[in-house]
């Protein structure tokens, strides 16, 4: 039986939370957010880059102040070269929280290595954030573990957010590093990929959706997964949470393996 929730940080959360890098300002945008909380979604992932900053917006608007044991999850330094400079993160960040209405980040990732600064300077600036009481946990995103390892010299990691689903594999080691580290894995493109014929095979065995199954695995994968489908539908929100209780035989999940 899989677990329904995970620590994260400091806070037990559903194991499936919510992708909103769609997500637009407007006034049913808004109604959306908060009902994925009403129906159980208590990991919201966003990003300073999503919708030209909407997505935070939209967020900070629905949500602040910020329901308990409900986190947001945002991220800064996307964008290629040059943009994981501590002054320009500490500009994004401080955007970031005045988007979200919120004094304090519960989870900030480093969006992507910067090719042109070593990750430790860009760590140390969310350091500085987090020795100020304005980021709580740190995370850091598509890395390897040699990454993951320089990043915890400068900071715990609480959170590795990586490309990974049924058809994107390249990440396994992480996800086993990730598990015996205690440290939360997050896939991103959870519902992407393609588990072939059995994976609509084992669909119709549960009397379930193939990405519901798609999702169940990823959970019965590594009890550090939490994935983050991205929707702005409140039915399909609903459907993903619903794979919380699918439980795929071992047969079925090396089917899908
Ligand atoms: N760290 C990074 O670099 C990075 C990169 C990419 C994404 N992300 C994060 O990961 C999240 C997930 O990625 P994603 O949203 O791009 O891809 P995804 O979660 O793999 O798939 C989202 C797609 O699936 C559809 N969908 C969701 N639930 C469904 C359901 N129950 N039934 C039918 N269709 C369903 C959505 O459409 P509907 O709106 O119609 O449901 C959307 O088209 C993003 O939102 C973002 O927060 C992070």
């Amino acid at each position: 039986m899989n677990e329904a929730h995970l620590r994260v940080g400091d806070l037990d959360v559903t194991r499936i939370g919510l992708g909103t890098n769609r997500l637009t300002k407007s006034r049913e945008n808004v109604a959306f957010i908060r009902s994925a909380v009403a129906a159980g979604v208590q990991m919201i992932d966003t990003a300073h880059l999503y919708t030209g900053g909407d997505s935070e917006e939209t967020i900070g608007e629905a949500l602040s102040p910020f329901p308990e044991g409900c986190i947001v999850a945002t991220k800064g330094g996307f964008g290629g070269p040059g943009r994981g400079r501590p002054e320009l993160l500490h500009a994004e960040l401080e955007q970031s929280l005045r988007r979200l209405r919120i004094d304090t980040i519960y989870l900030y990732y480093l969006h992507r290595v910067d090719p042109e600064t070593p990750i430790e300077e860009s760590l140390g600036a969310i350091k500085e954030h987090r020795d100020r009481g304005t980021v709580r946990y740190v995370g850091i995103s598509e890395v390897g573990i040699d990454q993951i390892e320089r990043a915890r010299r400068v900071v715990p990691i609480a959170a590795v957010q990586n490309h990974y689903n049924l058809s994107e594999r390249k990440y396994e080691s992480v996800v086993d590093y990730c598990t015996e580290e205690g440290i939360v894995f997050v896939p991103f493109f959870p519902l992407r990929g393609d588990g072939g014929g059995a994976l609509a095979e084992i669909a119709r065995r549960h009397r379930a959706t193939p990405r519901q199954i798609t999702l169940a695995w990823l959970l019965r994968r590594s009890p550090a997964m939490l994935p983050i489908p991205g929707t702005l539908s409140l039915d399909h929100l609903k459907e993903n949470l619903a794979a919380l209780k699918i439980d795929l035989s071992d047969a079925e999940f090396e089917a899908l393996r």
